[in-house]
């Protein structure tokens, strides 16, 4: 198997008050020595309760935050010995998705400028070639070609969450980083946007890292998974194999309090058609 992302020993700190010179007197430990990997084609779930570092994981795995120490490689380059320019250019081939669609969208732009706007970023595509482009990555999201010419606040939640990912498809990236997609979503709607993310996955092999705190979703939706706590890994594996025999005490608290059954979020998964 290959790794698309490497994360070796990153450590986070962020400064949490200062004095009246300025000088940094307390400091949150956000990210403590974290280690994982994510490989081609296969989803790894980053979980734990708020606070526990996985946005700023997320974040540093992309290099939109720089750990404090520790190594990140990115399809086997290490992206922090890299010029901003080479990390700008990998951002083509990795890329995230948000918690909030309606905040990652320009409220002031048609979602066909929304989506066309990696494609001027990052490609050789202009005029009517760009145009088919975003036409044919809204079809592949489930949304009709003339939507192209309205505003987000014309859409749904779900709908929007559909045209961030068609963004970040755009340039065909080979792992996209996921905080939260589907946490601001109903919970009907949470399957749809889901299955969407696993066909992608299913035809063009993206890997995803998948930042949840909701350990039914995760259970359902990705290979491997590690669960933090406070900035620490409490264990990481595979996703069966934690949720079968969780060895910490903390994972089986955090898996005893998933709702048993979780029945609306299955039998609605089982009954929507994959778009
Ligand atoms: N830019 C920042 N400046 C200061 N502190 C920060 C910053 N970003 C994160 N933190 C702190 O680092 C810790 C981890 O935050 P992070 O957002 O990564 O957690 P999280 O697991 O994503 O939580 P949530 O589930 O609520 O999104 C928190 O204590 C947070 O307050
Ligand atoms: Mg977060």
């Amino acid at each position: 198997m290959t790794a698309v992302l490497e994360v070796d020993n990153i450590v986070k700190s962020f400064v949490k008050k200062r004095n009246l010179l300025g000088i940094a007197t307390e400091h949150t430990h956000a990210v403590k020595d974290v280690s994982f990997t994510v490989q081609q084609g296969r989803t790894r779930a980053i979980v734990g309760e708020s606070g526990a570092g996985k946005s700023t994981i997320g974040r540093m795995a992309l290099r939109l935050e720089t750990p404090d120490t520790g190594a990140v490689r990115l399809f086997g380059e290490d992206i922090l010995k890299m010029s901003t320019k080479n990390v700008r250019r990998l951002r083509s081939r990795a890329t995230m998705i948000f918690q909030d669609p309606f905040n990652s969208l320009d409220p002031r732009m048609v979602i066909g400028q929304s989506v066309a706007e990696p494609l001027t970023l990052h490609t050789e595509l202009r005029g009517r070639a760009r145009e088919e482009k975003v036409a044919e990555l809204l079809q592949r999201v489930g949304l009709r070609v003339d939507q192209m010419e309205k505003y987000p606040h014309e859409f749904s939640g779900g709908q929007l969450q559909r045209i961030a990912i068609a963004r970040a498809l755009a340039t065909g990236p080979e792992l996209i980083v996921c905080d939260e997609p589907v946490a601001a979503l109903d919970v009907s709607i949470q399957a749809q946007v889901l299955n969407l993310l696993q066909d992608l996955q299913a035809e063009s092999a993206i890997s995803y890292l998948f930042i949840s705190h909701d350990l039914a979703l995760v259970k359902m939706f990705a290979h491997d998974v590690t669960v933090m706590r406070r900035g620490e890994v409490v264990e990481s594996g595979p996703t069966a194999q934690i949720f079968e025999d969780p060895t910490k005490s903390y994972t089986k608290d955090l898996l005893s309090a998933i709702p048993v059954m979780n029945p609306r979020k299955r039998s609605a998964r089982r009954e929507l058609p994959s778009k």
